[in-house]
């Protein structure tokens, strides 16, 4: 059969490198895709965006399975618009996609069906929100309501600094209409865990547990990123959390979507923070993460269409869905000053030693190919090197060895992803 994979990061990489595995699979076009998934896929020059092109080039090659791997396509709606030309594809509707895409309406979803979550207040006129925080305990945490690229989230100590929050979210509009509606939530502590799972509507099946490191520097100091690294499993989604999660939060959340008559297909991503008062949603995405698919597939034993299939056909209680009992480190790659600011176009050497039958896997997030056919940096994340182990430490001493292949001017990379696992 023939795919399309849509989407331009390292997490569309691993997709593609999981579909590429696929006995089923003939062919791989990637839309737009980059330099690495070239390298498995054909790529294709279309705006993840460009619905009505995504969906006329589908029909043109006659696409069997598209895979949407970005939010920003699903909230739009590209599944409505492929699905109106019958088209087979993988991922939520946008009225299930808003799970991800607006906070107000999942915060308001889990409060309805008690699902555990962080106590919070919503709001559309900044004074009212203004007001609210003066009789607020700190620290406190604002939410832009919709997409901002992960960057909406702002932990304010003081109320000066909530104050100075509210009007950069809701009047200076620095993540845009994101800001329009605001969620002012309560600030909780504990270690945070990401849980990807497929949904078919009805039945949800949970994939390997994973935790990302958000900030640019070691010991999670410096600005938030896209994510500079990634483990998997989490030592500390113990059996207690697991089932206190599929008690309180999975299925509840599958469900709490179906009554709503937003019936949820695709991947639902549970960015859980495991607190005191035990496991609390922060948030829900619609599809895997990033750089959290590529510590998680490689691990997954089922072929992927077949798993992707039975959601979209409401068959996933058919699935045993299974993982090797192993474990998997992804440290990236980034430029230096990446998120802020980055030079790019500089030669990478090192790609021969890679090889994913040995698990070690190369995935890249921001390259290109130059005049000369040589891959360059072509973004603030570069690559995720992934390697597999017996067990966490080992996968991690391996990740680590494998950066070392890699050479580029100006690369830069955490050097503790995966150190709390010291800790478990
Ligand atoms: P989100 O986009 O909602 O996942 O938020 C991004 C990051 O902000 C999370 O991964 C947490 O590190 C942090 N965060 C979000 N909400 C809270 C909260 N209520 N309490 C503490 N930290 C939070
Ligand atoms: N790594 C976090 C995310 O994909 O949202």
């Amino acid at each position: 059969m023939k795919v399309l994979i849509v989407g331009s990061g390292g997490r569309e990489h691993a997709i593609a490198a999981s579909v590429a595995k696929s006995s089923r699979v003939d062919k791989i076009y990637c839309a737009p895709g980059n330099a690495g998934i070239g390298q498995i896929a054909e790529c294709v020059p279309i705006g993840a965006m460009e619905f009505d092109k995504l969906a006329a080039f589908a029909k043109e090659k006659e696409i069997d399975f598209t895979i949407i791997g970005m939010d920003d396509p699903l909230v739009g709606g590209v599944v409505d618009v492929f699905e109106a030309e019958g088209l087979t594809v993988f991922g939520p509707r946008k009225n299930a996609a808003i799970l991800e895409g607006s906070k107000a309406f999942s915060k308001d979803l889990m409060k309805k069906y008690k699902i555990p979550t962080a106590a919070y207040e919503t709001f559309d006129d900044p004074k009212k929100a203004m007001e609210y925080l003066k009789t607020a305990k700190m620290p406190i945490v604002l939410k832009a309501d919709g997409l901002a690229l992960g960057k909406g989230v702002l932990i304010c100590n003081t109320l000066e600094e909530a104050l100075a929050g509210v009007k950069e979210i809701m009047e200076d509009k620095k993540f845009g209409s994101a800001g329009n509606h605001m969620v002012v939530e309560e600030f909780m502590t504990g270690r945070e865990v990401s849980v990807l799972s497929f949904v078919d509507g009805k039945t949800i099946k949970i994939m390997s547990s994973a935790q990302d490191h958000k900030r640019a520097k070691d010991g999670d100091q410096g600005l938030n990123t896209g994510g500079m690294g990634t483990f998997s499993p989490s030592p500390f989604y113990t059996a207690e959390v697991d089932e206190f999660c599929k008690k309180y939060i999975y299925q509840a959340t599958v469900d709490a979507m179906a009554a709503e008559g937003r019936e949820f297909k695709g991947i639902i991503f549970f960015g859980l923070m495991l607190t005191e008062e035990g496991p609390k949603v922060l948030e829900y995405n619609a599809r895997f993460g990033d750089p959290e698919a590529q510590v998680v597939l490689p691990r997954m034993k089922n072929d992927i269409i077949d798993v992707m299939e039975a959601c979209v056909n409401g068959t996933l209680d058919q699935i045993d869905l299974q993982f090797e009992e192993n474990a998997a480190v992804c440290v990236v790659l980034a430029s230096d000053g990446y998120p802020v600011s980055y030079e790019k176009g500089f030669p990478i050497k090192g790609f021969g030693k890679f090889h994913d039958e040995e698990g070690y896997y190369c995935f890249h997030a921001g390259t290109a190919l130059n005049d000369d056919g040589e891959f360059v940096t072509n973004g603030g994340r570069v690559l995720g090197v992934t390697a597999k182990g017996s067990d966490l430490k080992e996968a991690r001493a391996n990740a680590y060895k494998a950066t070392e292949w890699i050479t580029f001017e100006n690369k830069y990379m955490r050097s503790d992803i995966g150190k709390a696992i010291d800790e478990a």
